[in-house]
């Protein structure tokens, strides 16, 4: 993509585990675009609260969560090693604690607070404020940013969701099973699209990517395609 072209914001909404954050990380290194993964921060917000006893034995405490906001510091940092930035809290790397079967089964609960959602997308917008970002999350096209200039809401079956998981996890060394994790995927997806606050839903004018049977080179070859045609559209 030439330099003179005009800065775009991309929101990539869609299901948990979809590669949602891979395949928007690679469009970001493709475009030299900043790359945000907006789960993440909700999962900092969960890892925060999970430390400070707002979530007790899976419980979560919403009017816990809510008195715990103002002392969380989100920050990201590029770390060159990964070739994408690490998330912090307080000044703490986060990164590889975010990630856990503890926070996943919790996150849904903490991203489904009014006031948490709020703080969040603020942040979010004011990081999408001079474009240049590819965010991913599950309200960015909806919520976020409804003006977005390219939105899509990938999606993909649920089985094939599980095992990627699975195999992440396994590989990090997580003692789980492949049930455990589908219970989680299913129920999450169920959470997402049936939360009062800005549940998931797709955009009128997003693009869908089924990305069940596709590797991330047809997925990007596919969206080289979508951006031609957007930017074809708009001379
Ligand atoms: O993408 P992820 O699985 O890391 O997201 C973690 C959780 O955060 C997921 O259950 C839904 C929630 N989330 C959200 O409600 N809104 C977003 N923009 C991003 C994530």
């Amino acid at each position: 993509m030439s330099d003179t072209e005009q800065k775009i914001i991309i929101a990539v909404d869609g299901f948990s585990s979809c590669g949602k954050s891979t395949f928007a990380k690679a469009i970001a290194r493709r475009l030299g675009y900043i790359f945000i993964d907006t789960g993440a921060m909700y999962r900092a917000v969960t890892l925060y609260a999970l430390e400070h006893g707002a979530i007790r034995s899976g419980i979560v405490d919403e009017e816990a969560v809510v008195r715990l906001l103002d002392q969380i510091a989100i920050t990201f940092r590029f770390n060159p090693d990964r070739g994408a930035s690490d998330i912090y809290v307080n000044g703490d790397l986060a990164e590889g604690k975010i990630r856990t079967i503890e926070v996943s089964n919790c996150v849904s609960r903490v991203s489904a607070i009014p006031e948490v959602r709020s703080k969040l997308v603020a942040m979010q917008q004011e990081m999408g404020r001079r474009k240049g970002v590819v965010m991913d999350g599950r309200d960015i096209g909806t919520v976020v940013f409804p003006h977005a200039e390219m939105k899509l809401f990938m999606t993909a079956d649920p089985h094939v969701r599980a095992l990627r998981r699975y195999d992440e996890l396994r590989a990090k060394g997580d003692d789980v099973s492949l049930e455990q994790i589908e219970e989680n995927v299913r129920s999450r997806d169920k959470a997402d699209m049936s939360r009062a606050v800005s549940p998931l839903r797709q955009a009128d004018d997003a693009i869908v990517l089924d990305n069940s049977h596709m590797t991330v080179d047809e997925q990007m070859e596919w969206f080289m395609e979508q951006l031609r045609r957007l930017r074809a559209a708009k001379q």
